[in-house]
C-alpha cells in the first residue's frame, strides 16, 4: 500500500480532548480512553469517523455512554451514523494490549521492568484507537494505576496535578498537559527510575524543574544530560528568544529504543547512549552526541510540538529545522570559530558519506517525499541532513538577522498549529522581501521536491589582458527512481579568491557598483552561469563553496599547486580541508583505476600534511581531520563501479604509508598531545585526545611492519593506565586496527573491566566487528560473538553494535568474494524482521548500493536480496526497502 502526498486530505473529525487512564500490567495493560469528538464540518457532513489501531485487544466502545454499532475495516475501527453537525460527542474505547511482548519497541512496551511508549510515528495507534495522525490535535490528561513497590515512579507529558494510593499495593498518578498536541507526542513512563533534579529561573522569571530520569546507579552519569539541557534552555532564549513553555520538563533514558530520543512534550525519552556519559565510561565523542541530541529533543519543543507537522511527508518542517538548530547549538557550545567549524566539517563529512550516498541510490528521495509505503522507512539522512542544509541555505540568503526575523514571523502565524514545509518557506521569505531567497522561492523550494544531489562544475578563466577572471558554474542533476526531468536549483557559492601566495583578492563582479570584497556569496540559479571579476592582477585560486554553502557535488580541475594554496593558506577551514580531502581521493582513485596496489604518496602531499600537523597556529582538532584520509564508503560514493576490496587495499596502503612517512611528526605530535590531563569534554581538550589518539594509532600501525615494538607496547600501556573512555578507547582500537597480537590481550581485559556497562559492551562488540580483515576472518568472529552471553539481537544497540559494526562500518569484511557477508547480511534482516521491523529494516539498506558493486559482490548481492524478498512474512518496512532495491535502476 502506497501513501501519496497528493492525497492528503483534512480529517473528518476534531478530537478536542482525550482522558486516558492506565492500568499497566506488563503482559495485559487495560487502556480507557474517553475522548471528546466533533464532526470536520469543513471536510464534509456524511463521512465515517475511523480510527487507527494495531495490536489491540477491543473490549468496548460507548458514544455517549451508549454501546454503539461499529465495523471493523482493514485494522481500523469505522463508526458511522454519527452526528451531520459540529456537536460534540463523548467516545469511549476500551482496550487492552501487551506490553511485554512488544518487540517493535513502537507503542507501549517494557524496558528491563520499565514501561516506555514510542509513538512516532504512528504508534499511538497500537495504545488505543485514535486519528493517528500529526494534524489532529487534543488537550491530554492522563491517569497512570501500577503496583506501587514495582513502579513507584508514573509519568506522562505536561503538569502532575493528583497522585495517591490505591488499593492492593497500587498506586495513581495524574497528569494534564494544557498544551494541544498530536497523538505522536504523547509519552508515558513507569517504573524503578532515580532523578537528577535542577531548578532554574529563566531570563523572564519563570521557575522551571528540571528532571532526568535513569535506573538506579546510572545517575552520577547525568551530569553531563543536565548540564546540555541547562545550556539548551539558554541557548534557545538568546539564539531565538524561545523560551520554555512548561513548568517541568523531563528526560527519560531507556536502554531498549529504537532511534536516539523523542521529543515527547515534556517528556523526553532518550536511548541511554544519548544520556549517560561519564568519563570512565564515555568517549568525548559520545559526551558530543549528548550534548547535540539533549539540545535537539528540547529544540523540537518549538520546532515540532508547539509547531508540528500537517502530515508525514512534511517531516523535515520539523527534523531539518531542529537539526539545523541542534547544529548551531554544537557550534555556539564549542566555542572558538575553529571549533566551530570542526563541527561544520563533521556534519559535512557525514552528509556527504551517507546522505548522498542516499541520493544516488534506490531509496533517493526529495526531502518532502511525494509517497511511502512505511513512515518509518523516511526517517532518513535526506529528511534529516539535507533537510538541514535547505534551511542553512536560507539562512545564507537572508543572513542571521533576517532569519531570526523569519522565524519570529514563523511563530506569529503558525504556533499552536499543523503546518506544511511551503508554511515555513514563505515565512522566512515573507519576513525579508529584499532577499534573494524571497526572489526565487518557488525555484528554491525545488530542494523540496527534487530528489538527488546537484552536481556543479566549476571553470575559472583568467584574462591577463582584460586583468579579469571569469568563473563559469554548470549544474546538473541525475534522474532518480521515480523521477526523471530535474529543473536547475537554487545554489548559494560562497566563495573567495586567492593568489598564488594565498592573499585573498578583493572581488568586484562586472558591472556592479558595490566595493570589492573579499568574501561573497554567488547565487547560481540557472543550467549555467558565469560570474566576472574585474581589476584580478593575477590568475587566481578560486576557493569555492566555502563553509560548504550548497548540499552539491563540487567539479573543479585544480592542480595540486592550486590544491596546496588552498590547504596551507585559506581563510576557510571547511575549504581548507577539503584542499586536503580533494587531493587525497585523487591519488586513491587514480590508484584504483590503475589498478596500482602499491600506489606511493607524492612527498608534495605529504609534506604539506606535515605543514598542517605541526602548525602551532591550528587547533588539533582540525589537524586531525585533515590528516584523516576519505573513509572507504566516501571513496566508494566517488566510483561507478565500485571493488570494496580494491578500495581497501589502496587505502591501506596510502595509510601505512602516512604513518611511515610522518613517523617524526607523529612521535612530536604524540608529545605534545598526550598528556591530557584533567578530563574536561570541551572541544579543545576532545580535540587534543583525538589528534593524540590518531598519533598513537599511526605510530602503532607503522611498528606493526616495521621491527620497532615500543609503540604497541606504549598503546597497551595507555590503554590499560587510561584514566578517561577516549584515551583507553583510543589506545585500544590502535592495536585492534594494526591487527596487533597484544589486541588479543587488551579485548578480554576491556570486557572483564566494563562487563556491567551497557553502553561501553557496544564499544567493545562494535569495534571487533569494524576491525580491519586478514584473510576473511572478520566474519567468524562476528559470528562467533554472535553466540556471546553478552550479545542479545532484541536490544537494538547491541544488535546495531555487532551487526550494523560488520555490515555498515568494515566494508572490506562485509564484501567477501564469496558472498558470506551478504548471507550473514540476509540471515540477520530475516531473524530482525521477526523481532524488530524498525531495526530489520534499517539493516536491509545496507545493500542500498549494490548495483554500483563489480563482480562477483553483485551477483551474490542479488542472490542475498532475493532470498529475503522470497520470506513470506515480511514486514512492510522491509518489504519496502528490499522492493526498491530491487526495482529496475
Ligand atoms: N523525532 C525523533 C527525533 O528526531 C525521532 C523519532 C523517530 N521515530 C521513528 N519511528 N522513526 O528526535
Ligand atoms: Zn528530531
Amino acid at each position: 500500500h502506497i501513501v501519496r502526498r497528493e492525497d492528503y486530505l483534512p480529517p473528518a473529525f476534531w478530537i478536542d480532548t482525550v482522558e486516558l487512564t492506565f492500568d499497566l500490567d506488563p503482559a495485559k495493560t487495560r487502556v480507557l480512553n474517553k475522548m471528546r469528538v466533533r464532526r470536520n464540518t469543513a471536510a464534509g457532513t456524511e463521512q465515517a469517523l475511523r480510527l487507527d489501531g494495531e495490536d489491540l485487544n477491543l473490549a468496548r466502545v460507548l458514544v455517549n455512554g451508549q454501546g454503539a454499532t461499529f465495523k471493523m475495516d482493514n485494522g481500523q475501527l469505522v463508526l458511522s451514523n454519527l452526528p451531520v453537525d459540529d456537536s460534540p460527542f463523548e467516545l469511549e474505547i476500551f482496550t487492552t494490549c501487551q506490553p511485554e511482548k512488544n518487540t517493535l519497541l513502537s507503542g507501549l512496551f517494557t524496558s528491563q521492568g520499565t514501561f516506555f511508549t514510542q509513538c512516532e510515528a504512528e504508534g499511538f495507534r497500537r495504545i488505543t484507537y485514535f486519528l493517528d495522525r500529526p494534524d489532529v490535535m487534543s488537550v491530554y490528561t492522563v491517569t497512570l494505576r501500577a503496583d506501587q513497590a514495582l513502579y513507584p515512579v508514573l509519568l506522562s507529558n505536561g503538569n502532575l496535578i493528583k497522585e495517591g494510593q490505591l488499593e492492593e499495593g497500587r498506586h495513581f498518578a495524574k497528569w494534564h498537559d494544557p498544551f494541544k498536541k498530536p497523538s505522536y507526542l504523547f509519552a508515558l513512563v513507569a517504573g524503578k527510575l532515580v532523578a537528577r533534579e535542577q531548578t532554574i529561573i529563566a531570563r523572564n522569571g519563570k521557575e522551571h524543574l528540571l528532571q532526568v530520569f535513569v535506573r538506579p546507579g546510572d545517575l552520577e552519569k547525568t551530569e553531563h544530560a543536565m548540564q546540555s539541557l541547562i545550556a539548551s534552555i539558554a541557548w534557545d532564549e538568546t539564539r531565538f528568544g524561545l523560551h520554555l513553555d512548561l513548568d517541568r520538563f523531563m528526560i527519560v533514558a531507556t536502554s531498549d529504543f529504537n532511534m536516539g530520543a523523542m521529543e515527547n512534550k515534556g517528556l523526553n525519552i532518550f536511548n541511554t547512549k544519548f544520556v549517560l556519559a561519564s568519563q570512565a565510561t564515555a568517549t568525548d565523542v559520545d559526551f558530543g552526541n549528548v550534548e547535540s541530541v539533549v539540545g535537539h529533543e528540547y529544540f523540537h519543543n518549538w520546532t515540532g510540538n508547539r509547531i508540528t507537522c500537517r502530515d508525514w511527508f512534511q517531516l523535515s518542517l520539523k527534523e531539518g529545522l531542529t537539526v539545523f538548530r541542534d547544529q548551531e547549538f554544537s557550534m555556539d557550545m564549542a566555542g572558538s570559530d575553529s571549533a566551530r567549524a570542526v563541527k561544520r566539517i563533521e556534519d559535512v563529512r557525514l552528509l556527504r558519506t551517507n546522505q548522498f550516498a542516499e541520493d544516488a541510490g534506490p531509496m533517493a528521495h526529495p526531502v518532502r517525499p511525494d509517497s511511502y509505503q512505511e513512515i518509518n522507512n523516511f526517517y532518513t539522512l535526506t529528511i534529516y541532513e539535507k533537510g538541514a542544509e535547505v534551511v542553512r541555505m536560507m539562512h545564507t540568503l537572508v543572513g542571521e538577522q533576517g532569519f531570526r526575523k523569519g522565524i519570529t514571523l514563523y511563530f506569529e502565524r503558525f504556533d499552536g498549529q499543523a503546518v506544511t514545509c511551503d508554511d515555513f518557506a514563505q515565512a522566512i521569505a515573507d519576513a525579508n522581501p529584499e532577499s534573494e531567497l524571497t526572489r526565487l522561492l518557488p525555484q528554491f523550494k525545488r530542494w523540496y521536491s527534487q530528489a538527488g544531489t546537484p552536481h556543479v562544475q566549476a571553470t575559472g578563466l583568467y584574462d591577463e589582458m582584460a586583468q579579469t577572471y571569469t568563473l563559469r558554474l554548470t549544474q546538473t542533476l541525475r534522474p532518480t527512481p521515480g523521477q526523471s526531468d530535474k529543473q536547475a536549483s537554487v545554489i548559494p557559492v560562497k566563495l573567495g579568491l586567492l593568489t598564488r601566495s594565498g592573499q585573498a583578492i578583493p572581488m568586484q563582479l562586472q558591472g556592479e557598483a558595490d566595493p570589492a570584497t573579499l568574501e561573497r556569496t554567488l547565487v547560481l540559479s540557472e543550467a549555467q552561469q558565469a560570474f566576472t571579476f574585474v581589476n584580478v592582477a593575477q590568475a587566481p585560486v578560486p576557493s569555492l563553496l566555502r563553509g560548504f554553502s550548497a548540499p552539491v557535488v563540487l567539479h573543479q580541475q585544480l592542480d595540486d599547486e592550486e590544491l596546496e594554496v588552498l590547504l596551507e593558506h585559506d581563510s576557510d577551514p571547511f575549504t581548507r580541508w577539503e584542499a586536503s580531502q580533494q587531493w587525497a581521493q585523487r591519488i586513491i582513485i587514480t590508484a584504483i583505476n590503475d589498478g596500482n596496489d602499491t600506489p606511493e604518496l607524492p612527498p608534495r602531499f605529504t609534506q604539506a600534511l606535515s605543514k598542517v600537523l605541526n602548525d602551532p597556529l591550528l587547533d588539533a582538532a582540525f589537524k586531525d581531520l585533515v590528516l584523516t584520509l576519505p573513509s572507504e564508503a566516501y571513496i566508494a560514493e566517488q566510483i561507478a563501479t565500485v571493488n570494496p576490496q580494491r578500495i581497501h587495499t589502496v587505502r591501506q596502503a596510502l595509510l601505512a604509508q602516512l604513518a611511515a612517512a610522518l613517523q617524526a611528526d607523529w612521535q612530536r605530535t604524540w608529545d605534545l598531545h598526550h598528556d591530557t590531563g584533567a578530563y574536561t569534554p570541551d572541544a579543545l581538550s576532545a580535540g587534543r585526545r583525538a589528534l593524540a589518539g590518531k598519533a598513537l594509532a599511526m605510530l602503532t600501525l607503522h611498528s606493526s611492519t616495521a621491527e620497532d615494538t615500543i609503540w604497541p607496547g606504549k598503546a597497551y600501556q595507555r590503554f590499560k593506565d587510561a584514566s578517561n573512555m577516549t584515551d583507553r578507547f583510543n589506545a585500544l582500537s590502535a592495536l585492534v586496527h594494526a591487527r596487533h597480537p597484544l589486541a588479543a590481550k587488551a579485548l578480554p581485559l576491556f570486557h572483564q573491566l566494563f562487563k556491567n556497562e551497557a553502553l561501553v559492551l557496544d564499544k567493545w562488540f562494535q569495534l571487533q566487528a569494524s576491525a580491519p580483515d586478514l584473510d576473511g576472518d572478520i566474519l567468524p568472529q562476528v559470528q562467533q560473538l554472535m553466540k556471546h552471553p553478552d550479545f542479545n539481537i532484541k536490544n537494538p544497540n547491541r544488535a546495531r553494535s555487532l551487526i550494523f559494526g560488520f555490515t555498515n562500518a568494515n566494508p572490506a569484511a562485509f564484501h567477501r568474494e564469496d558472498g558470506a557477508g551478504y548471507q550473514f547480511w540476509a540471515d540477520q534482516v530475516i531473524a530482525l524482521n521477526a523481532i524488530n521491523a524498525q531495526v530489520a529494516a534499517r539493516l536491509a539498506r545496507a545493500m542500498d548500493a549494490w548495483r554500483k558493486l563489480d563482480e562477483p559482490f553483485k551477483a551474490h548481492a542479488e542472490t542475498a536480496l532475493q532470498r529475503v524478498a522470497a520470506q513470506e512474512k515480511l514486514s512492510k518496512d522491509v518489504r519496502e526497502i528490499i522492493e526498491k532495491a530491487l526495482a529496475p535502476a
